[in-house]
């Protein structure tokens, strides 16, 4: 294995993001989500590369929660995925960890995401990385009910 470093994505990313989102969702996000996310929060969708080869993918978004005279911002993780032969080998970790960094540098202090019910790998990994269960959204994927899990960040 090369060495993995991590960038910011940019627009001509978003074909290749969407060869490995095929590869590992049961039902991926389309082409044209792909990029209205991406205008939507181009600071904070990071790629994973080896070798100028992309391996990995992360987008996240700031939401502002709470009371409109005391908002709060949490950090929506709203897609995190690795291509399959490079799994388990830490760089969804990485991912996780950098779009974790931003939030707090956007001033929040909270992580959450949604998980299959069913995704039990992603949800041992979230929970080994912090993440506690929360709730469980009925119907969330429209097959499937999904799980929202969220992590304190340390500011
Ligand atoms: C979920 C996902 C993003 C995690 O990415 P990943 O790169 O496999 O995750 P990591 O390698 O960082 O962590 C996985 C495990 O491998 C271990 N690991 C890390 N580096 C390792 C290494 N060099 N060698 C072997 N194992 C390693 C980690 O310790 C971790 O185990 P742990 O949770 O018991 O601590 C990835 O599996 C994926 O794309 N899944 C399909 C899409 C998906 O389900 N996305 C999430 C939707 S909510």
């Amino acid at each position: 294995m090369g060495t993995i470093r991590l960038r910011d994505a940019c627009e001509e990313d978003l074909p290749l993001i969407h060869l490995i989102e095929e590869e590992v969702y049961p039902v991926p996000w389309t082409p044209n989500f792909f990029r209205i996310i991406y205008h939507m929060n181009e600071d904070l969708f990071i790629v994973a590369v080896e070798d100028e080869r992309i391996i990995g993918y992360t987008v996240g978004e700031i939401e502002i929660m709470g009371r409109k005279d005391a908002p709060r911002k949490a950090g929506h993780v709203l897609n995190i995925a690795v291509r399959s032969e490079y799994q388990g080998r830490g760089v969804g970790t990485m991912l996780l960890d950098e779009v974790e960094m931003r939030f707090m540098r956007k001033g929040s202090n909270i992580a959450y995401l949604e998980v299959r019910e069913s995704n039990e790998n992603a949800q041992k990994i979230y929970s080994h990385r912090g993440y506690l269960y929360v709730r469980t959204a009925e119907n969330y994927y429209g097959d499937e009910d999904g799980y929202i899990m969220s992590k304190k960040l340390d500011n």
